[in-house]
């Protein structure tokens, strides 16, 4: 029987790529993880190839780094394997205004929200199309859909991953190639803690589970659907942003970016601040993706 393709997925190490790579395992496919922690990475590639039976290589790299893809690229020829899927997942965000966050780190997240994907894109969506086969799934975001004043840099990267997946889906129309952007709202992964949001609204509103998640991204991937929102209340979410005046989306995205009250031990209240634009951080450097 033939295999079901070779699948390159980026921020493997935990998280929602950490279960795509899940996903992809248990439907057959080989496995090339890419994440900075290759501890972590090696312990998934065992247990993926001991449950699975499949091949897993696995690639530590930041992506923040520019020789990074290429890197990456030689290193998989030198292993002598095909990319037919690759997942752009690795991301993160940060939560505090625009002005109070250290340049270098809103430099770093479009490194790797948008220039990693980018050059990797490039680099194996190329061979897919010779080949006249393949895919490239983007973790793009409900952020992009909307401007994130609290979260500026983050959403905009976001915003560039879904117009870029949906020209790119068009470009390889007919070639055998699919593009999906797949649009997740809140979920529970090291995300928030990182971007020094777990105390916004949006996360106190809920948060979905990351092996759900990951099931719907595969599932749409393979349905070729080019934009993915998943979850009834995120897709009505997003249709209520498209019709809605573009002011008010500006405002309510302030809103849940903002901070809510702790809780206090006589009966305090634990609603939203409700103060637009209060960073969740204070504008402090996240810690575990800080810049290396
Ligand atoms: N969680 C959410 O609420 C949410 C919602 C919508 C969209 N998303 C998007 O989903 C994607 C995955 O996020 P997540 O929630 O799973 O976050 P996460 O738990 O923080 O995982 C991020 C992954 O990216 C890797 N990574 C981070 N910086 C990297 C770098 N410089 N080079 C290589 N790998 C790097 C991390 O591994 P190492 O630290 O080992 O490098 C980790 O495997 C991101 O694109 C995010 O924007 C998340």
């Amino acid at each position: 029987m033939s295999r079901p393709g070779t699948a390159l997925v980026t921020g493997a190490s935990t998280g929602i790529g950490l279960e795509l790579s899940r996903v992809f395992a248990a439907r057959g496919h080989d496995l090339v993880l890419v994440a900075r922690s290759k501890h972590k990475l090696d312990e998934v590639a065992a247990g993926l190839s001991a449950k699975h039976g499949v091949r897993v290589v696995v690639l530590p790299a930041d992506l923040q780094d520019p020789e990074s893809a290429e890197r990456i690229a030689r290193a998989v020829a030198r292993e002598g394997v095909t990319v037919d899927y690759l997942v752009n997942n690795a991301g993160f965000g940060v939560a505090a205004p625009f002005v109070e966050v250290d340049v270098r780190r809103s430099l770093d997240m479009i490194a790797l929200n948008i220039t990693a994907l980018t050059h990797l894109t490039h680099l194996f969506a190329k061979g897919m199309r010779e080949r006249g086969r393949g895919g490239v799934l983007n973790i793009a975001s409900t952020a992009g859909f909307q401007p994130g004043p609290g979260m500026a840099v983050y959403y905009a990267t976001k915003a560039y991953v879904i117009s870029f997946s949906e020209a790119l889906a068009e470009e390889l129309a007919h070639t055998g190639v699919h593009v999906t952007a797949f649009c997740p709202g809140p979920v529970h992964t090291e995300f928030a803690r990182i971007a020094g949001n777990e105390d916004s609204v949006l996360f106190k509103l809920g948060a979905a589970k990351a092996d759900t998640v990951a099931r719907d991204a595969y599932d749409a991937f393979m349905k070729r659907r080019v934009v993915f929102v998943p979850g009834t209340s995120n897709w009505l979410g997003v249709q209520l942003l498209r019709v809605s005046p573009r002011a008010l989306v500006r405002k309510v995205a302030a809103w849940v970016n903002s901070k809510t009250e702790p809780k206090t031990g006589s009966g305090g209240s634990s609603g939203p601040s409700a103060k637009p634009g209060t960073p969740s951080n204070g504008g402090r450097a996240p810690r575990a993706n800080s810049a290396s």
